[in-house]
């Protein structure tokens, strides 16, 4: 069973890319096609929308907005940084190049695909079903110290050194094989009054796992450089992010754009000669209103973040 994926931030993201007819927008994490409907929308009939994203239920949803909507469409089945490469190598420039991060409701809601810590589903949590690491490989054969080391980084778990002891103390008898198997270790791991504290036990170790398996964060590192060479000058990118590791990383990215002069402050003349590339679009992070995280919980954490492209740099 799948369910439908409601976007996050939508009126805010529309409102900061202003998307005009005929203009071209690179929607770089499809998913349900929630954003890319609106955008598809106002950019109309001489537009044109490209969407890419790596797991095969967002290309089939794909099909299905492309026979609902007026603009010239194109579907790319890869990793966003693979995709904008493309592109840019391509010389297509757009508009508007946007990503909402993470995984999709649908995503979470195929228990099978082993994403979610409330079904018992095979350990998996691939976006791309036909890539090698899966969060199996991940829990039966890191090591204690990079377990460790995943847990406390990406899932800021207190208890990070506790559950890499466990995982491979339990492994040492018979694998790990499933989500619930996982969750029975972490809860062996974490102090009782622990885990009746800050939501559900397994929430920080299967976001690290997710975002291990997934390269995520590699994914924000290498494909912001190549969305912003695919704008036009004039162009606007927008990201919406989930949790602080990626926000870091979109706002270090759009700050560095808008950065101008770097000498140091107390040269009397500017040496460097630079300028500004990009002009911000949000000085702080646009995040959801009560009313939305009523109506989806998925929002609460969501961060929206934009940037105008100013120039080229050659
Ligand atoms: C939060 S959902 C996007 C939802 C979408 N904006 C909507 O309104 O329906 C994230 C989607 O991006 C995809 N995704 C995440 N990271 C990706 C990456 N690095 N490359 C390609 N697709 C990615 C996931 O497979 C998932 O379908």
């Amino acid at each position: 069973m799948t369910g439908i994926h409601i976007p996050v931030l939508a009126g805010e993201l529309i409102e900061l890319l202003d998307p005009q007819p005929g203009q071209v927008a690179v929607d770089c994490t499809f998913g349900g096609g929630g954003h890319a409907r609106l955008i598809a929308d106002r950019i109309g009939s001489s537009g044109t929308l490209i969407a890419i994203d790596r797991d095969p239920i967002a290309e089939q949803r794909f099909a299905e907005l492309t026979a609902e909507v007026a603009c010239a469409t194109r579907f790319i089945r890869a990793d966003f940084a693979q995709g904008l490469e493309l592109l840019r190598d391509e010389g297509t420039r757009a508009d508007a190049v946007y990503m909402d991060l993470g995984m999709s409701s649908m995503q979470v809601d195929t228990w099978e695909r082993g994403f979610s810590y409330a079904y018992d589903a095979p350990l998996d949590m691939r976006m791309d079903p036909d890539q090698e690491l899966s969060a199996h490989e991940v829990v039966n054969t890191w090591d204690e110290r990079q377990l460790a080391r995943l847990l406390k980084e990406y899932g800021e778990e207190r208890y990070a050194g506790k559950i890499a002891r466990a995982i491979v103390r339990t492994r040492q008898q018979t694998p790990i094989a499933t989500t619930q198997e996982l969750v029975e270790v972490l809860k062996s791991a974490i102090p009782t009054p622990a885990q009746f504290a800050g939501g559900h036990p397994a929430k920080r170790t299967f976001q690290a796992i997710r975002i291990a398996v997934n390269a995520e964060l590699e994914q924000v590192d290498e494909g912001l450089p190549c969305a912003w060479e695919v704008l036009k000058e004039g162009g606007k990118l927008a990201a919406i992010t989930f949790h602080s590791l990626e926000d870091r990383r979109v706002k270090r990215f759009l700050v560095a754009r808008a950065q101008g002069c770097i000498c140091p402050p107390d040269l009397p003349v500017c040496a460097c000669g630079r300028t500004p590339e990009g002009e911000l679009l949000t000085r702080r992070a646009i995040a959801p209103t009560p009313g939305e995280i009523a109506h989806n919980p998925r929002a609460k954490s969501a961060h929206l973040r934009g940037a105008r492209k100013l120039k080229e740099i050659s």
